[in-house]
Formats: C-alpha cells, sequence, structure tokens
C-alpha cells in the first residue's frame, strides 16, 4: 500500500522509518486541506494529524484520486467529516489511546508551572536575580479540582492528581465506577464550575462541548480559578477567556491547544508577524502558559502511534475488522 503522510515533521518521519518495514510512506510536509488533496494521486491511504482540514470538499478530492482510507495518528477526529467519509466510501481509522498518561502529565506540568511559576525562576536565576517576589504560588494539596470528560485521559489525570491530596469533581455524560470508587465525586456541569480551584478540560470537541467554557460558565467560577485545556482549543471561547482575565475572574490559564491553533502550532514563527490578536493577547497574560499542541508529545506517545498506525493500515489492507474505525 501506498500512503502519503501529511504534516510531517522531522520526528514523524524518524519513526515512521523507524517501525515500518511494509509499506511505501511518501512524507509531505504540508497540511491537507482541499487545496493539498490532489498531492494523494495514486495513494492508497492518507495519514493524517490534529490540525489537517479533512472536511467535504477534501474527502471528495482524495476519493477521486483513488484513496480509500484516512489513517489519523491521533485520538480526536473533530477535523473530519464523518458523514462524508461515509458518502465517498473512505474508511477512517484513528489511534484511539496512544498514551492518556503523556496528555494528563502535561495537563499536571502546565497546572504546576503556572502554580509555581518554575519558567520565571528559571530565567530569573540565568541572570542573576535570586529573588522570590511575585513567585508565590498555593499547596495544590487540598484544593478542589473539577475533571470535564472523565475518558482515557480524563481517568488517568485524576488518578494522578489524587496523589497530591485534592478532592475531585467530575462531570461526564458517563460516570466512571473506579474513579467514584476512588473518591471522585460526580456532579452537573454547573456545580463542577462553581466549587472548582482547578479546572481541567479533558472532553472530545463536538456539537456539546464547543464553547463549554465561554461567558456564562466562568461567571459562575470562583475568583482566581485555574483553567487547563489539553483537549481542543474550541472547548474555550478564546474571547470570553480573555474576558475573564482581564477581569481577574480566571487566575490562571494553561493550555496546550488553541482555537485558532492550525495557523500557528507546530511551526517556528519567530521571525513571522504574527496576525492573530486573541493568541497575542493571550501571550501578553503573566497568568497564562501556552504550549503548542505537545501533550502528547513523548517518545511513549510516538512508538504508540505509529504501531497503531501501522496495525490500522494493515488490518485495511488484510480486510479485517477495523478495531479502530471512526464511524
Ligand atoms: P475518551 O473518548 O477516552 O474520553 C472522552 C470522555 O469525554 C468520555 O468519558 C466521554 O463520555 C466524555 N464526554 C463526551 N461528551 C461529553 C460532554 N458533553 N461533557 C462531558 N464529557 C463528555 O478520550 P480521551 O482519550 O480521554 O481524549 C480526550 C480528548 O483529549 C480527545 O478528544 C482529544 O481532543 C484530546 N487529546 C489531546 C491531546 C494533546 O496532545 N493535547 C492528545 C490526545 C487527545
Amino acid at each position: 500500500m501506498k500512503i502519503a503522510v501529511f504534516s510531517t515533521k522531522s520526528y514523524d518521519q524518524e519513526y515512521f522509518e523507524k517501525y515500518n518495514n511494509q509499506y511505501e510512506f511518501s512524507f509531505f510536509e504540508t497540511s491537507l486541506d482541499s487545496s493539498t488533496a490532489s498531492l494523494a494521486k495514486g495513494f492508497d491511504a492518507v495519514c493524517v494529524f490534529v490540525n489537517d482540514t479533512v472536511d467535504e470538499e477534501t474527502i471528495a478530492i482524495l476519493s477521486k484520486k483513488g484513496v480509500q482510507l484516512i489513517a489519523l495518528r491521533c485520538a480526536g477526529y473533530n477535523n473530519v467529516n464523518i458523514e462524508a467519509a461515509k458518502k465517498y466510501n473512505i474508511k477512517i481509522v484513528r489511534v484511539p489511546a496512544y498514551s492518556p498518561e503523556a496528555v494528563a502529565e502535561h495537563a499536571i506540568a502546565l497546572i504546576l508551572t503556572l502554580n509555581r511559576k518554575t519558567h520565571k525562576a528559571y530565567n530569573r536565576v540565568r541572570e542573576g536575580n535570586f529573588s522570590l517576589k511575585n513567585l508565590i504560588g498555593f499547596n495544590i494539596h487540598g484544593k478542589k479540582v473539577g475533571v470535564i470528560g472523565t475518558g482515557q485521559i480524563g481517568a488517568t489525570f485524576c488518578k494522578t492528581i489524587i496523589g497530591f491530596g485534592c478532592e475531585i469533581i467530575a462531570f461526564d455524560i458517563a460516570e466512571n465506577k473506579e474513579l467514584v470508587d476512588l473518591g471522585v465525586t460526580y456532579l452537573p456541569l454547573e456545580e463542577v464550575f462553581a466549587q472548582a480551584d482547578i479546572l481541567s478540560l479533558h472532553c472530545p470537541l463536538n456539537q456539546y462541548t464547543k464553547h463549554v467554557i465561554n461567558k456564562n460558565a466562568i461567571a459562575l467560577m470562583k475568583k482566581g480559578v485555574m483553567i487547563i485545556n489539553t483537549s481542543r482549543g474550541a472547548l474555550i471561547n478564546t474571547a470570553d477567556a480573555i474576558e475573564g482575565l482581564i477581569n481577574e475572574k480566571i487566575g490562571y490559564l494553561g493550555i496546550d491547544v488553541y482555537e485558532q491553533e492550525e495557523d500557528l502550532f507546530f511551526e517556528d514563527l519567530s521571525e513571522s508577524i504574527i496576525q492573530d490578536e486573541y493568541i497575542l493577547r493571550l501571550m501578553s497574560f503573566p497568568n497564562v502558559l501556552i504550549t503548542s499542541h505537545q501533550a502528547y508529545f513523548t517518545k511513549e506517545a510516538m512508538r504508540e502511534i505509529t504501531l497503531t498506525t501501522l496495525e490500522n493500515i494493515q488490518a485495511f489492507e488484510k480486510n479485517q475488522i477495523l478495531k479502530n474505525e471512526v464511524k
């Protein structure tokens, strides 16, 4: 099978070259959308990531070019039009759980960094500034942590942060009994907003969760709340979050994902004039920490993503049951 890999970075290529000895991969740096889809001519499958735009127009072109499989090398699939893929008889597979620990641990890294300001301390000390002024944090121990979405990543996050001695309150459309046994309390969404000192988002992006953090939700929250988003950017209404930061309702914001990240994340734009006013405003706050969709980025996760993608392709090639199919 011939596979066109889009949005390729050197590390993606490195892992595929390390583990693949069966298939013919071609690596494209460009992302996939309707303007680049014709590059897939002559390929059986495309392999895409979080910021490729696999909408109906793109899928129609892929189908015309002979593509039969879209292999996502990620868990979320909000960027793929599933109905359109069905219409054009193209299968979609994904990597449902390559390393929930990687993402949960990054969420905790954001919490700890924002709270204890280690990023600022690092810079200060390098400049010979040993002052502690404005570096004061708070104990995570004893705080109420609200978790929205307790699937693979949310559950791992709960189990990990329990070790800090936090009280965990959660909202999900389906309760996880194991977490209840561990002491997690499920509450209505509004109650989680109202009670949490730290709020961490781990639900998928869909029509029900888009902008779940908006003006009304922020109004319910405690003053000084810490909000962490390692899930998908559009869970947060960015304009409303900026307003919450300006009026100091939001005390800390840690985001690994951003609504308009497609044009920014994964690229070195250090010599460019960034035009996105929202990200520039977010970058200006001292209590906002932004990482560039790197929560998944561990050696273990990269290995798992590569191996599961190869298994998914193999199952398709051999006409076997696609256990990771997105329907
Ligand atoms: P999962 O499918 O195991 O869990 C999602 C949970 O959200 C489920 O328990 C589900 O019932 C719940 N949920 C669905 N609709 C909901 C709603 N309306 N309100 C509250 N909860 C709802 O998914 P997993 O593996 O835990 O991943 C979660 C998300 O994390 C993914 O959808 C993806 O967007 C994001 N992600 C981010 C990564 C990063 O590098 N930043 C890497 C991997 C995933």
